[in-house]
């Protein structure tokens, strides 16, 4: 199947396709006679790269192939990449496709959207939260001094390839990370897609395709829907971050070892759900159906005091780093979140992070 993206820069087509790859040469024939630059990871190039070759038999590829996790989402990663590219000859009509992760996605993107002021590139998504997140909506970038995402631009792709069937190679801890940001979209817009969720979890946690791919258009037809709207970010898209102000705080404990993004971000919608019913906003009904969910995905943890501390200070970095007022989206009915500018009480997050919220 196929989906347009229209954003206020660029429109493109994302294709869904089960065994896209070994049909890959297809998608990319424009680029049959430029210089085609393929960044991945370890884990993900010891399972797909031969397959990649031979079907890019007749085209003109290297690989660069990096360690996987969010550490090589960085500046010294992308000066090898500059270097490669430069004493390559890469020019103005060469090709970067970034084939991976979202960490794949983000640092390719970054480095494409610079290198001689942005040469195309094109995406092939392989974990389930960049199939159905990161690698729509354009943002690319590396984290600096240990923050994250600090350095980027906005850079759409030129199309972004989506094969359903890697997903079969990806392990349980990811699945589950990407269903955190599908999760999401339902919270944030779309109350059937939340219910069909809680109806049908256990079947989508045991990965049928067939489900996945209706899944995976369904989120990227909401992302397609906000960013067309606000793709700068401006107001409509910050919806997008529900879970992700708490989610950041948690996400940055134990130096980003502890938990995967999407782990973190269903954490972070747990406890601004909590925070939310605890304003008024909304039931305490709606919250428990919230929380049942996202149950299915990650079982509560127990912070503790400690660890409580250390996601506020996280939190008021972030701001003091980036120099904004700390925005939280909040649920305020089902399928509707609003953005909240004014701060949230010290106190009241705690609470939020507490086990028995
Ligand atoms: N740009 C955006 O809009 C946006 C949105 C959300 C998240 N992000 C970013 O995305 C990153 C997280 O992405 P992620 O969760 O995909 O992490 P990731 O790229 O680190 O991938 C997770 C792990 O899965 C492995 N892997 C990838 N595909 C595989 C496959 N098919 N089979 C087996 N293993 C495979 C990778 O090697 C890695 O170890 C974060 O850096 C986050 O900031 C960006
Ligand atoms: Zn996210």
């Amino acid at each position: 199947m196929k989906l347009n993206i229209r954003t206020k820069s660029e429109n493109y087509v994302v294709y869904i396709k089960r065994d896209l790859l070994n049909d890959l040469s297809n998608y990319i024939k424009e680029y049959k006679k430029e210089k085609i630059l393929i960044i991945t990871d370890e884990n993900v190039a010891n399972i797909y790269i031969n397959e990649i070759k031979k079907t890019l038999k007749d085209f003109k590829i290297d690989f660069h192939i990096i360690s996987p996790g969010e550490k090589s989402k960085s500046l010294n990663t992308s000066k090898d990449i500059y270097d490669k590219l430069l004493y390559g000859k890469y020019n103005r009509r060469s090709l970067i496709i970034s084939l991976g992760g979202g960490v794949i996605g983000d640092l390719a993107g970054f480095v494409a959207s610079t290198y001689m002021r942005g040469i195309d590139f094109i995406q092939i998504p392989t974990t389930l939260l960049s199939q159905v997140d990161s690698s729509v909506g354009g943002k690319v970038g590396i984290n600096y001094n240990n923050i994250k995402n600090i350095i980027g631009s906005f850079y759409q792709p030129k199309k972004v390839l989506i094969d359903p069937e890697t997903l079969k190679t990806l392990d349980l801890k990811n699945l589950k990370s990407g269903l955190s940001e599908v999760i999401k979209y339902g919270i944030i817009r779309d109350y059937d897609f939340f219910k069909m969720l809680k109806m049908e979890i256990d079947i989508i946690k045991s990965l049928n395709i067939d489900k996945m791919e209706n899944i995976i258009k369904k989120s990227l037809e909401i992302k397609e829907e906000i960013v067309y709207l606000d793709t700068y970010e401006n107001d409509i898209r910050k919806i997008l971050n529900f879970g992700h102000t708490i989610g950041h705080g948690i996400e940055s404990l134990n130096d980003f070892q502890r938990f995967t993004h999407g782990e973190a971000i269903a954490l972070g919608m747990i406890s601004e759900a909590y925070i939310s019913r605890e304003l008024g906003y909304i039931s305490s009904d709606y919250y428990c159906e919230i929380k049942y969910l996202l149950n299915k995905i990650i079982s509560d943890v127990k912070f503790t005091r400690e660890e409580k501390q250390e996601i506020i200070k996280n939190l008021e970095n972030d701001k003091k780093n980036t120099n904004k007022d700390i925005v939280f989206i909040l649920p305020i009915n089902r399928g509707e979140v609003r953005i909240f500018y004014k701060g949230i009480d010290r106190s009241l997050i705690i609470k939020s992070l507490g086990a028995d919220r």
